[in-house]
């Protein structure tokens, strides 16, 4: 059992024993009704086939006894997973029934945003949290139908406009975690990646403790020049800082941006190229997304660049 356990861990890492269980049964069954339909179309292709070339292969009359065998024995399986994974639904969704989330995800087109109701931390795109701890999640959406999926942490979660849906999350190692969207929601949909980060618990109070400070508000004259650029070219209409008068919440909050490893997603890593990439023309390096292009001159991209790269 554990050289199988050791053998699916390899495709699965889900740390929930009920789903780990619920995948090894299926991937044993799939796995032999694999093997058994290939020996049997390479078995009774050597056994009937012409020996002659212009032979007509010998000719068989249906065996029903044994096709009726075959029904049975398919619906047999069929029962039989169906009310395992409706044992694992259950076993794995024992949310309270006055749930008070750790996290709350929504979904935008194309890129998540993270709230902590308990510490009041407000961030996007990349996702803390702490290791070795139940998190109950709590998913919606801010537009279309997205699906949260991190495969390692849990099960796949709908994220629909107006409705609120809980999953639990669980990670057993402090390491990152790679999910995707996994509901069709528009042109970017292939580019909506998810990045959970698993801290330690001491590593997640710093992360949230740090957070939670305000922002930097002044530093050197081309950070300034950014400053208010970012002020007048309206980029505060959708995008929060907090600490600032500005709260938007259409784009990702940009609150410690700087301290964040990839962007858009988890489609590039956080540096000065590539948010320079991104501010001459957001539709070349992602096209269909909502930020328009402001087409800034050179000099107002360095200021701006300064200024959210230093955002920590
Ligand atoms: Cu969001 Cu697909």
């Amino acid at each position: 059992m554990l050289m199988i356990k050791n053998f699916t861990s390899i495709f699965w890492t889900n740390t929930d024993a009920s789903t780990n269980q619920l995948y090894t049964y299926f991937g044993i069954a799939a796995g032999c009704i694999l093997f058994l339909v290939i020996f049997f179309t390479y078995y009774f292709s050597k056994k009937y086939r012409a020996k002659q070339p212009d032979e007509l292969p010998e000719q068989k009359e249906i065996n029903h006894k044994f096709e009726l065998f075959i029904l049975i024995l398919a619906i047999c399986i069929t029962a039989f997973f169906l009310i395992m994974s409706i044992n694992t639904m259950q076993q794995i969704q024992d949310i309270p029934e006055n749930p008070k989330p750790d996290l709350v995800i929504t979904g935008h087109q194309w890129w998540w945003e993270a709230k902590y109701p308990q510490s009041g931390v407000l961030t996007a795109n990349e996702i803390h949290i702490p290791v070795g701890k139940r998190i109950l999640l709590e998913v919606n959406s801010a537009d279309v139908i997205h699906s949260w999926w991190v495969p390692a942490l849990g099960r796949k979660i709908d994220m629909i406009p107006g409705l609120k849906n809980y999953i639990w999350l669980y990670a057993d190692k402090p390491r990152e975690y790679l999910g995707a969207c996994s509901e069709f929601c528009g042109i970017e949909h292939a580019r909506m990646r998810i990045r959970v980060v698993a801290d330690t618990e001491e590593d997640f109070k710093k992360w949230t403790e740090s957070q939670l400070e305000p922002v930097i508000t002044q530093a050197t004259p081309l950070f300034d020049k950014g400053k208010a650029l970012f002020e007048q070219k309206t980029c505060t209409n959708c995008h929060g800082i907090n600490g600032t008068p500005f709260s938007e919440n259409i784009g990702p909050n940009l609150t410690h941006f700087g301290s964040r490893k990839r962007f858009l997603s988890d489609m590039k890593p956080v540096t000065r190229e590539n948010l320079k990439e991104w501010l001459t023309n957001p539709q070349n390096v992602k096209p269909g997304v909502k930020m328009p292009n402001f087409i800034f001159n050179p000099d107002e991209i360095e200021a701006l660049t300064e200024y959210i790269y230093n955002l920590k």
